[in-house]
């Protein structure tokens, strides 16, 4: 536990342990041996890396919330698959060309460590692996219909009308006044976009789920998502470098648009605040245990990494 009652750690949260052993067992099996090559050597060093994994943990925890009927090593590669994207994001988001940052996860990022090739390399090879992965799961209790469209919402997730668009935008808003409603979309965009096709590809696998019900718990991940990115921008500022394992103003050098630059910090926490108490109210209203959701939402604005 930590001391300080605004602060809530990973550690705090118990059930997640189990999960990641399973997450990060998913995703070694799902890695070409680290020997392989020089780029498997990159890809394990920016996977394998101590990440929070709340992509991954919120498939696991959707998939028990949900109690869906389909066998647990599907839902592990699912949430190796959403680990995956995020981390080819990382790879690239850390690139001179894009936000230029030497650290991640605590440690030099991946062009520092190799170089630059190889981080762009090592990207795009655990993009399209993602999707592979995907492709690969055999299990009698997934229909064709549904692999269809979980890949189909993981590939969307990262396309041109998911994160990439978000990171275009994010550069081109570089030095800009922007308003806050074009940062949401942005936010939506880079970062929204695959924590909802995390929890959309859950609602998938579950027969007979309402339409009301689905459409809640994707507005849950909206809200989650975008609560999600503000912390993140606030930590650019706030957070312990330690502790983030990332630079610490990395954002206001580079003149990026975000929460903090646009309303200021208060209003950007208590924004954060806002929408983690909307995202617990539709959880509060959907006839599943949510319990595990619900502490990793308080996790999400209460966090200091
Ligand atoms: C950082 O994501 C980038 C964003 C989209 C905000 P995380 O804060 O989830 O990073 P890791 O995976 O824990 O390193
Ligand atoms: C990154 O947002 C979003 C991605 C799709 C990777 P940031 O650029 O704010 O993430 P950090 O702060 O470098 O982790
Ligand atoms: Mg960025
Ligand atoms: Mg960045
Ligand atoms: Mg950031």
């Amino acid at each position: 536990m930590t001391n300080n009652p605004e602060v809530l750690d990973l550690k705090d949260l118990p059930f997640l342990n189990k999960n990641l052993k399973r997450i990060d067992k998913a995703i070694l099996k799902s890695l070409p041996p680290k020997n392989y090559s020089k780029i498997s050597k990159a890809i394990h060093y920016s996977v394998l890396n101590g990440g929070k994994r709340i992509r991954p943990q919120l498939v696991l925890l959707m998939a028990e919330a949900l109690k869906v009927d389909v066998s647990p090593k599907t839902i592990d590669l699912m949430a190796a698959a959403g680990e995956l994207i995020h981390c080819y994001s990382l790879i690239h988001d850390d690139l001179p060309s894009m936000d230029d940052d030497d650290f991640r996860r605590g440690k030099p990022s991946c062009h520092k460590k190799f170089d630059e090739a190889t981080a762009i390399l090592a990207g795009d090879a655990i993009q399209p692996l993602a999707l592979e992965i995907l492709t690969t799961i055999k299990d009698e209790k997934l229909k064709p219909d549904q692999k269809l469209k979980i890949i189909n919402l993981f590939a969307k997730a990262c396309g041109p009308k998911g994160m990439v668009e978000g990171q275009s935008r994010d550069l081109a808003a570089e030095g800009k006044k922007i308003n806050i409603k074009d940062l949401d979309e942005i936010h939506y965009l880079k970062t929204g976009k695959l924590i909802e096709a995390c929890v959309e590809s859950i609602c998938i696998l579950k027969d007979g789920l309402l339409k009301k019900d689905a459409k809640a718990f994707l507005n849950f991940a909206k809200k989650f998502g975008l609560a999600f990115q503000i912390k993140d921008d606030i930590l650019d500022i706030l957070g312990d470098e330690k502790k983030i394992g990332k630079p610490l103003n990395s954002d206001a050098e580079k003149n990026k648009a975000t929460y903090p630059t646009i309303i200021g910090l208060k209003a950007s926490q208590e924004r954060a605040e806002k929408l983690c108490f909307d995202a617990l109210k539709i959880l509060s209203k959907l006839p599943y245990n949510t319990e595990n959701l619900v502490k990793l939402s308080k996790f999400i604005i209460l966090r200091d990494k």
